[in-house]
């Protein structure tokens, strides 16, 4: 691989994807839509005159859907058909493992990669545990002391979004093509109060977890349109059925090391 641009380059995953490859002596460009540094390109979903500067040269990108977009083909089956024509040979894929090839929206751009690109990966993460820090509504309720979800009791395969990236970066550099879905999980299923406990533990400072019920949920949300509030309270709904509860090895095949627990993320971390 010559270059690998990077979608989401200022993002939690993409930030450690470009390291990552930096790490490896590969050469990366970095999309973002202010770019300001060396190594960055402006790169906008939105504006498609951005796309082929971005891609020129570049023979994998690493691509993080745009963000927020219910229905995010149109912007992306475009830029994927480019990037074959400019020579892009492989596109590794940030999709969920929320997410199948029937959810709609966003189940239309694993397909969409996989007709289309000759090498190929599609990255399922589970939840990050970089929720637990930063912006995210679930660090807001970590520094607040209490974490409120509709998830009840459901467990969740938590993974810091440092594994996705190792991950990720092996799938874009690896000299046989991955050709397939990774399921990536950190190495245990914990649920949010299992998560609020060992937080209070590590750092000494009490956290807990309130299981409501979704309606609840979606009117905390005030921050959020209604619409994705009700996106967000349905996949807590979804945890607490147990959709969430699984582990992979994922992270430890690709990467030839194991996944971080939560505990050593919290204390590293938080
Ligand atoms: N959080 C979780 O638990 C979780 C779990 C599974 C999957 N996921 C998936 O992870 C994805 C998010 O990835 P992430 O967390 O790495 O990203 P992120 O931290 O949310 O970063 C978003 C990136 O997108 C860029 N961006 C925003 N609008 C843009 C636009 N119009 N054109 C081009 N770039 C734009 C931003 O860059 P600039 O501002 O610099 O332009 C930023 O680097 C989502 O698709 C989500 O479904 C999340």
């Amino acid at each position: 691989m010559s270059e690998v641009l990077v979608i989401g380059a200022t993002g939690t995953t993409g930030s450690r994807v470009a390291a990552g490859l930096g790490r490896c002596g590969a050469a990366a460009r970095l999309a973002t839509r202010t770019p300001s540094a060396p190594g960055e390109i402006r790169f906008d979903w939105t504006d498609a005159s951005t796309h082929r500067p971005a891609l020129k040269g570049a023979d994998a990108v690493y691509l993080i859907p745009p963000i927020g977009e219910a229905e995010p083909a149109p912007l992306v089956e475009p830029l994927l058909r480019e990037a074959v024509e400019s020579g892009v040979r492989r596109v590794v894929l940030l999709s969920s493992s929320a997410v199948t090839d029937e959810t709609p929206g966003l189940g239309a751009l694993p397909r969409l990669v996989r007709a289309l690109c000759s090498e190929w990966a599609v990255l399922r993460p589970s939840w990050f545990m970089n929720n637990f820090t930063g912006d995210h509504p679930v660090a807001h309720g970590v520094r607040a002391g209490e974490i409120v979800t509709a998830t009840g009791t459901g467990r969740v395969g938590f993974v810091d979004a440092e594994d996705i990236a190792a991950v990720a970066v092996c799938a874009l550099i690896d000299e046989v093509p991955h050709n397939t879905d990774h399921l990536i999980t950190g190495p245990h299923a914990i649920s949010y109060s299992e998560a609020a406990a060992i937080i209070t533990d590590v750092t000494d400072r009490p956290v807990t977890h309130r299981a409501v019920e979704a309606p609840e949920l979606v009117s905390r949300m005030s921050a959020y349109p209604p619409e994705f509030a009700a996106i967000l309270a349905a996949l807590d709904v979804a945890i607490a059925g147990g959709a969430e509860d699984r582990v992979s090895d994922t992270v430890d095949r690709v990467t030839g090391r194991p996944a971080r627990d939560f505990r050593a993320f919290v204390g590293s971390e938080l």
